[in-house]
Order: C-alpha cells, then structure tokens, then sequence
C-alpha cells in the first residue's frame, strides 16, 4: 500500500451521474485517501462532471472497462487498492429492454470480475477492507399505492432486465460475503434527482425538453410513483456505510418523497416557469404554455412497468444515524437550477447517440400527437 494514503479506494463508475458525485466528495473531505476513479466513458460518462477536482493531487483517473477482468485485476495491483464503491453500472430500465445484453455484461459479468479481483487481492485476514455495492429499490418489484415501504426484508421480485441484472449483482455480492468473507455492503437506493444526471431520465429529460419547448412524453397516465431521493442524500449515506455499515449487510434508503411522475413533471414546471418568467403578468400565460408540452404516449414498459418504489430507511437511520437531508421543494429547485446554468453541459452530452435513441424509442409516438 502507498503509505502516504490511509486507504487506496477504487471508484467504478466515477464520471457518471452520482458516481461523479460521489468521486468528488471523497477526494474533497478525505485528503488521506487516494481515490481512483475507473470509467468505461460510455455514453453516460462524462469527463466534465469531474473537471474541478482535475490535478488535485489524491485524485487519479483511468479508463478502464469493468468487464474485463484482467484490466480490473491491474488496477488492484497497480495502486495496492485496499477497497471498493462499485458504481458503475448500466442503468436506463428502457434501453434494458432494447438491449439486455449490456446489462448482463456490466452489471453482472463486470460485478463478478470486481468482486473476483478483490477477492484474490484481499488476501491478508488481518487487514481491513470494503466492497461498497451500490444497488437499487427496483430489486424488490412493485407496490400499490397503499402498499408499506419496501425494506431491507422484502422478498426480491425484479421485473425488467435492468432490475434482474442488478439482482444478481446484489446476490453475487452476498454470495462473496457468505462464500469467501469478502466485505461487502450493499445500498438499495430510490430515484435519485441532483445535477450533472444523463437527460435520458424523467428529470432531466423533461427539464431539456422544457428548455427547447419540445414535447415531455409521460408513459401512460402519469400513476406511476416514485420516491426521489437527492444525490447528494445519496452520497452521505455512501460515506457513513462505507465507513460504519456492516459488512455482508443490505441497506435502505429513500427521500420520503414518493410522487407520481405527472406530479413530478408538474412540479418541474412550476418551478421552471418560476426561473424563466421575466415579467409576471406573463406567468400564468407561460405555465399554460409549459403544461400543454406534456405528452402522454402509450406506455413502451407494457407490463414490466413497476407502478410504485418507496423505501423504509428506518434502518439505516436507527443504527447510523443516516436520514435524507433535502426536501422535495429543495431537489426540485436545486435540480431545474443546475440545469438551466448548465445548458452547455446538456447540449454536449446530447450527442448522435442521444439523438437516435430519442428518435427511434420516442419519435413516432410524439409525432403522432
Ligand atoms: O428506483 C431507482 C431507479 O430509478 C434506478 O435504479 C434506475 O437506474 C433509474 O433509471 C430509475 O428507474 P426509473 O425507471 O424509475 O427512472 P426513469 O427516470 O427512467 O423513470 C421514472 C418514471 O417516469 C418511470 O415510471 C417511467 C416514467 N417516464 C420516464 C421517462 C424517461 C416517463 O413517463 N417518461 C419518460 O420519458
């Protein structure tokens, strides 16, 4: 182990959404630890989200592909990594069902490779290490309206191959634990909202579609629910499991913001229009203009679409002392914020890629409206 650095922390995932969130907070609170941040820079990764903390000294940055194993065993040797936050993932439910395969490769074959190379580097009983998991509230299926929270002992009942992928990933990772001891600490985690997230999710899609006045497309009517917890929510409870949880554990948490999407998208726009009306004799005028861009189009989920996550942080919160920090009105602001200071950020991201994608899952069904 370098010496200079308490703990050589390898970051999957880094250059996404919250993994970028959570590269940054590591490398600003914990001077004493070096971070190494491996990114496949897909199509969800971008190098911008972490150009700040670019050239401070604890903060290395490699691209690397998690499914490749040999790369993986590398970097352990490389840098003498004394642990893990596993972030990296495939995690857009819609293009799962387009192409499964990816999320089989990454969140599965690339999970083992991980917990494999760790496994084989983390050889010494007497020293101590983590192996952070980060997963999802999706593994445990669907509730009705009325239905109590999930928790940490619902049975797991995934239904699209995003949630099936990463299933598996949270029971290699028990299996790990179980089989060979490794520690690993596993978080299960509802819709996150915050800054720098991809625009292919319901958030920041309909925030860039309101900027270009362009069509938000709601699948079926809206009822879906989701509870929204804010990135930043995310990442302290990332850094109290990563220093307190128990290992082989699963934890839960939420925002205790549990919406349906046509009330999330309304609520979007209130604010939207807040931030962008300059005179407000014009304000009612703007929101009736905003609220007519919304476009309900025949739900391309079908049957695989979970009508309702919420998470029981009780947990969590009882043994740790973790409770989510923001409201819902703080998320939404800081959210619609972010996005209309950083709309460079967005028109880079939006590639061809991005442009296909909206085409060919959308196109149709919006034109037809
Ligand atoms: O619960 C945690 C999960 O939340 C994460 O593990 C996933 O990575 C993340 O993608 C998210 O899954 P969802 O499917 O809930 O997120 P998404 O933003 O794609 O969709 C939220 C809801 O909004 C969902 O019911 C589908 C609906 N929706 C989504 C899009 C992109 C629309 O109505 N229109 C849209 O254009």
């Amino acid at each position: 182990m370098d010496k200079k650095y308490d703990r050589i922390i390898l970051i999957t995932g880094g250059c996404g959404f919250i993994g970028s969130h959570v590269v940054r907070h590591f490398v600003k609170t914990y001077p004493n630890y070096l971070i190494v941040n491996v990114d496949a820079m897909t199509y969800a990764g971008n190098a911008e989200n972490l150009k700040d903390i670019e050239g401070i000294e604890n903060y290395v940055f490699e691209e690397g592909d998690i499914r490749y194993y040999a790369e993986m065993c590398h970097l352990f040797e490389k840098y003498g990594v004394t642990d893990v936050i596993h972030m990296a993932a495939e995690s857009h439910v819609d293009r799962s069902l387009v192409n499964p395969f990816e999320f089989v490769e990454t969140n599965v074959n690339g999970t083992v490779n991980l917990l494999n190379a760790a496994n084989c580097a983390w050889s010494d009983p007497t020293e101590k290490h983590v192996f952070f998991s980060m997963i999802t509230d999706e593994i445990f299926g669907s509730l009705d309206k009325d239905d109590p929270p999930f928790n940490e002992n619902t049975p797991l009942d995934p239904h699209s191959p995003y949630s099936t992928s990463k299933t598996a990933q949270y029971l290699f990772g028990k299996t790990y634990f179980e089989s060979y001891g490794l520690p690993v600490i596993s978080l299960a985690c509802g819709n996150a909202i915050g800054p720098n997230q991809f625009p292919e999710k319901l958030v920041p899609l309909t925030i860039d579609r309101l900027m270009n006045e362009e069509r938000i497309p709601i699948y079926g009517a809206g009822e879906q629910m989701r509870d929204w917890t804010n990135v930043h929510d995310i990442v302290s409870a990332i850094d109290i499991l990563f220093h307190k949880g128990t290992p082989g554990e699963l934890y839960c948490i939420g925002g205790d913001s549990c919406r349906t999407n046509i009330d999330m998208v309304r609520a979007l726009i209130n604010c939207f229009a807040v931030r962008t009306t300059k005179d407000f004799n014009e304000f009612d005028e703007k929101v009736k203009k905003l609220y007519g861009l919304i476009t309900f189009i025949t739900d391309p989920r079908g049957k695989s679409h979970d009508f309702r996550y919420d998470l029981d942080h009780t947990k969590i919160t009882k043994e740790l002392g973790w409770k989510p920090f923001y409201t819902f009105d703080d998320s939404v602001r800081e959210v619609v914020d972010w996005y209309l200071n950083n709309q460079d950020w967005v028109n880079n991201v939006k590639t061809g890629e991005y442009k296909n994608w909206i085409d060919k899952y959308y196109g149709k069904e919006i034109d037809k409206k």
